[in-house]
């Protein structure tokens, strides 16, 4: 049996476009979110986050459903457009009250908020000023995440205050895979280092005695296909550009001097300034972490097209493993490889796994279907969601935390994504990653096996 220390967070995650609906409420403003998904193509199905799981409706019946499981912490997102409608100026008071009445009800039932101030939906405006590859847009940043803290300060501790940064920058900007859409590899550059500056600014402006702030990497592990020398330099750019770009000037107060030799590749660094990066170094309470599946790479004798800027020749190799219904290879070895490379090269601080999960094609069925679990709406006809490949998928990478905790690593809770089903970004609502399925026409919850699961995991303190 694995065992967690009584202390441990056992949570579960969501993020504010990815479920609240709601998007013309209240007097929130649009978001590079609502623009993106509403241009033809962007989104697989024309899904849009306009109804989402309707969670800024529902969500004292989704906080129920978090007590009746037992979460000590649930982590979301704030809305920066429902604070500040147009990413300055002055607070949108009922946008700030819907957080305030969700934290208030977490408290309530003893769940601790953890939120996010920034999971990828940039008031519209921002961006039309020219988005994250403006430096101005770190200064904004800070200023909605003072007034904010102003707000919510007096119940809220734990504040994080970016979600990915990797995604924002080379997603956003280079790719264009997600909002802003946009396919300009050098401004992508430029808003990295804005992310990390706004992390820097806002954690000086809501950090004080009571509040502990951090900050969410979607970190991994990579591995070379091979020894040879092509291999191994596509192994080194990758962790580069995905974990040493983010890592080591938060943890170290630097750019590794050969992830900005890449970098210039692509464009010059004339945008990073004297005094940066103390500010980003400076101290964090927490680090989060987003895994989901490690990397195996190689070089590539012809120019490959991806988010890693600066590095054509470079693929992503096949490992021959079971993959989720994302495509993503399913490896908690390399959630464990992670968690101890973190502890032999960084300094020491408090790591929570902020998401890990999966999509898997689930099935609703009719209970009375042979196993089925009981418990759904009184009165309605009770479902069921036997996802026996996500339990194992969280029972395989919550044993690996419980291992690296085993050999010293300063691991302190673990949420998984995600709560409920939502809408994945430019996927859509196609794939579900919930441990409660949402029936998107009726909005009705069902709780899959795996929520039962998590439930027991969190009773019994370990698997
Ligand atoms: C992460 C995002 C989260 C969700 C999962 C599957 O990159 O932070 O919103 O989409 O992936």
């Amino acid at each position: 049996m694995s065992t967690f220390d009584p202390g441990f967070l056992w949570g579960a995650a969501t993020s504010s476009y990815q479920i609240e609906g709601a998007v013309a409420e209240d007097g929130r403003g649009p978001s590079v979110w609502d623009t993106f998904a509403a241009t033809p193509g962007a989104v697989r199905g024309g899904d849009t986050g306009a109804v989402a799981a309707d969670h800024y409706h529902r969500f004292p019946e989704d906080i129920a459903l978090m007590a009746q499981l037992g979460l000590r912490a649930y982590r979301f997102s704030l809305a920066w457009s429902r604070i500040q409608p147009t990413g300055s100026g002055p607070v949108n008071q009922r946008g700030l009250d819907f957080y305030r009445r969700l934290t208030d009800t977490l408290l309530d039932h003893g769940i601790q908020p953890w939120p996010t101030l920034y999971h990828w939906d940039l008031p519209q405006p921002l961006e039309d000023a020219g988005g994250w590859p403006v430096r101005d847009t770190a200064e904004r940043f800070a200023e909605y995440a003072a007034l904010t803290h102003e707000a919510l300060g007096d119940r809220i501790t734990h504040w994080t205050t970016l979600n990915e940064p990797w995604c924002s920058a080379f997603l956003g900007y280079a790719t264009g895979r997600h909002a802003p859409g946009r396919r300009e590899p050098a401004a992508a550059v430029r808003a990295a280092h804005h992310l990390l500056l706004a992390h820097g600014l806002a954690a000086e402006a809501i950090r004080d005695d009571d509040s502990h702030v951090g900050i969410t990497l979607n970190l991994t592990h990579v591995t070379p296909l091979t020894t040879e020398p092509a291999d191994l330099d596509a192994a080194r750019r990758i962790d580069g550009m995905q974990n040493r770009l983010f890592l080591d000037p938060l943890l170290r107060g630097a750019y590794p001097d050969d992830v900005l030799d890449d970098l210039r590749e692509v464009t010059d660094t004339g945008h990073i300034q004297d005094g940066d990066l103390k500010r980003i170094g400076a101290p964090l309470d927490h680090l989060g972490i987003n895994y989901y599946a490690p990397m195996l790479v190689a070089g590539s004798t012809a120019p490959v097209q991806s988010a890693y800027v600066g590095s054509p020749l470079v693929r992503v190799a096949d490992g021959g493993r079971p993959k989720t219904a994302m495509g993503w290879e399913i490896d908690e070895r390399g959630l464990l490889d992670l968690l101890l490379r973190l502890k032999a090269d960084y300094p020491a601080v408090p790591l929570y796994i902020t998401e890990n999960g999966a999509a898997f094609d689930d099935v609703v069925e009719q209970d009375g279907v042979a196993g089925a679990v009981r418990g759904a709406v009184r009165g309605a006809v009770r479902q069921v969601v036997h996802d026996a490949d996500r339990i194992a998928y969280l029972d395989g990478h919550l044993r690996s935390c419980a291992r690296a905790i085993g050999q010293g690593v300063p691991l302190k809770g673990y949420f998984v994504w995600s709560l409920l089903d939502n809408f994945e970004w430019s996927f859509g609502y196609g794939p579900r990653f919930g441990i409660v399925h949402v029936d998107y026409a009726t909005q009705r919850r069902t709780l899959k096996d795996s929520a039962h699961w998590y439930a027991e995991v969190i009773r019994c303190g370990g698997l």
